[in-house]
């Protein structure tokens, strides 16, 4: 049986994994393809349907990016989104200009439910918008199937010839039937049977590594964390004991935490793994003395971890293939789409320019988080490892305000530790995306017995987010905070203050640095 897909040809919005995200959420493959893709090799592909992105330029200039009008004679169904829509209405004979009133954010749109993208969509619905060009008018054939008080055309098609357009964005959560609509269009208007699973994804993934990597040596960057823990079983169904795990202790993990990975992953664990451990703490320490700057402490921690694992490579001998656990949000975080730089994660912008290997494989670069840990569930991966909360491979490095020390990283790690116990015996974890403590750069004045002190103040952070690319301050009940407070204060020498972070992401991000 031939395998279904839609493909989605990026024209350069923000939202384009998600769109391809949500298509998978229908239980049919899909991912994210340049918009120069070319006609042949779209005609081998063979998708089922093809969705355009939005993006930032206008249709109607000549520099803007575009693709073949002859792809509208495939025959392929086609759903164009934002500057998608535009595109398609330029390249048919439409009119695109400048909106004399632009639409940002929610909006109610009428909808035409005799269209079969708005089939069982009400008939006036809220959809996020973000333009400031239109289409005017609508190539001939279309007809207009939305629209809103100042948008004449938010949504049109050409039934017979398959193709639909929307001015809106279906993808994004604020669109409130937007699934509805991707899936009309996937299993309505492409004809899709929808029988993609995630598990499929995971025998897919592992029959391409096998391919690739054939009979070379790989070696994995084993964190404990979920993303490299799926990272490295997937490997390991795949290529066995071709594949080396290398987990590095930089002496910035969690309390005891180097230990509970070497418990599951190591020759005690359940898994057949070759599992090496490299306690690299002051070394990494020597690295990051003095350094205040985040940026250049994750680029310094990032480096080094690589040059670790070349060191590790080279004992081995003839290691071909260094395996990352990146997932979606790290690349478009690190600039690597077309978003601007947030922060270099370790393990994709803060690669140095130089790296050892023949090639870094990365399987879960196209997933997000909750994807991630889906998968992690098909391999078998036991739940309390799959649903761990996230944390980041420079590890307290970034939870640590300032320069580095090892003093910090005890404070830190004692009082993270309290925090986290304290969540958990309030059973308040489960609403919970990520929570941590982290220790800022301010010291402050206290009085501790008859004693002034003048000690560090401990910031505690938690947050709700199922994507991680924004996030809500938690609401931690008062007396879970309260008794952790006294517990930090009371137990963790050189804290003398604890602070809660309320703020949300944006403006703030999830870790500190
Ligand atoms: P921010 O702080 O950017 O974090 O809001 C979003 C999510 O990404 C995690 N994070 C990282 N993960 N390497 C990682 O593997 C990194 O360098 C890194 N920096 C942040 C963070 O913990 C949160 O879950």
């Amino acid at each position: 049986m031939e395998k279904e897909f839609v493909i989605v040809l990026d024209f350069g919005g923000q939202y384009n994994q998600l769109i391809a995200r949500r298509v998978r959420e229908c239980n049919v493959y899909c991912e994210v393809h340049p918009n120069t893709l070319s006609l042949e090799e779209i005609k081998k592909m063979n998708p089922k349907g093809i969705i355009f992105t939005g993006g930032p330029n206008s249709a109607y200039l000549p520099e803007s990016p575009t693709i073949s009008a002859e792809i509208f004679e495939l025959g392929i169904p086609i759903l164009g989104i934002c500057y998608g829509s535009q595109l398609m209405a330029h390249l048919l004979g439409g009119t695109v200009s400048t909106a004399p009133t632009s639409e940002y954010g929610k909006t109610e749109v009428t909808t035409n439910q005799d269209s079969v993208l708005f089939q069982d969509v009400s008939h006036t619905t809220v959809c996020w918008m973000s333009h400031t060009d239109y289409i005017a008018k609508a190539p001939e054939g279309f007809t207009v199937s939305a629209t809103t008080p100042v948008c004449p055309v938010a949504a049109m098609e050409n039934p017979e010839r398959r193709l639909y357009a929307t001015q809106f964005h279906p993808e994004v959560m604020h669109t409130a039937e937007g699934m509805k609509m991707l899936s009309n269009f996937v299993y309505k208007v492409c004809q899709c049977k929808g029988d993609w699973q995630m598990s499929s994804f995971v025998e897919d993934t592992i029959k391409a590594m096998r391919e690739k990597i054939g009979d070379g040596k790989v070696l994995c960057a084993l964190s404990g964390g979920v993303d490299s823990s799926v990272a490295a079983v997937l490997l390991s169904k795949a290529v066995g004991k071709q594949l080396t795990c290398v987990f590095v202790d930089h002496g910035l993990l969690r309390k005891n935490e180097g230990d509970e990975v070497e418990a599951v992953f190591g020759p005690e664990g359940p898994y057949d793994l070759n599992f090496i451990r490299v306690n690299a703490a002051q070394r990494f320490y020597d690295k990051l003395a003095g350094v205040t700057e985040p940026e250049e402490k994750r680029k310094i921690i990032g480096e080094e971890f690589i040059r670790v694992f070349e060191e590790e490579a080279k004992k081995i001998g003839a290691v071909d293939y260094l395996v990352q656990g990146t997932i979606y949000p790290d690349v478009i975080e690190s600039g690597l789409g077309k978003s601007a730089v947030i922060k270099s994660h370790h393990n994709v912008g803060g690669l140095p320019d130089y790296v050892d290997f023949r090639e870094i494989v990365e399987p879960l670069r196209l997933l997000f988080k909750d994807e991630v840990r889906n998968a992690g569930r098909e391999l078998g991966i036991p739940e309390y490892l799959v649903s761990r909360q996230p944390f980041p491979g420079p590890g307290l490095g970034i939870r640590i305000i300032g320069e580095v020390t090892a003093e910090k990283v005890r404070i830190v790690q004692d009082a993270d530790a309290i925090y986290r116990e304290e969540i958990a015996n309030a059973g308040v974890d489960k609403g919970l995306g990520q929570y941590f403590a982290a220790i800022t750069n301010m010291r402050s004045v206290g009085v501790m017995g008859d004693e002034r002190t003048y000690d560090y103040a401990i910031a505690l952070r938690a947050v709700c987010t199922s994507d991680f690319m924004t996030a809500e301050a938690a609401q931690i009940p008062w007396e879970v905070l309260s008794k952790v407070t006294s517990r930090i204060v009371n137990e963790v020498k050189g804290v003398n203050r604890v602070l809660y972070d309320c703020t949300g992401k944006p403006p703030a991000t999830i870790e500190f640095e």
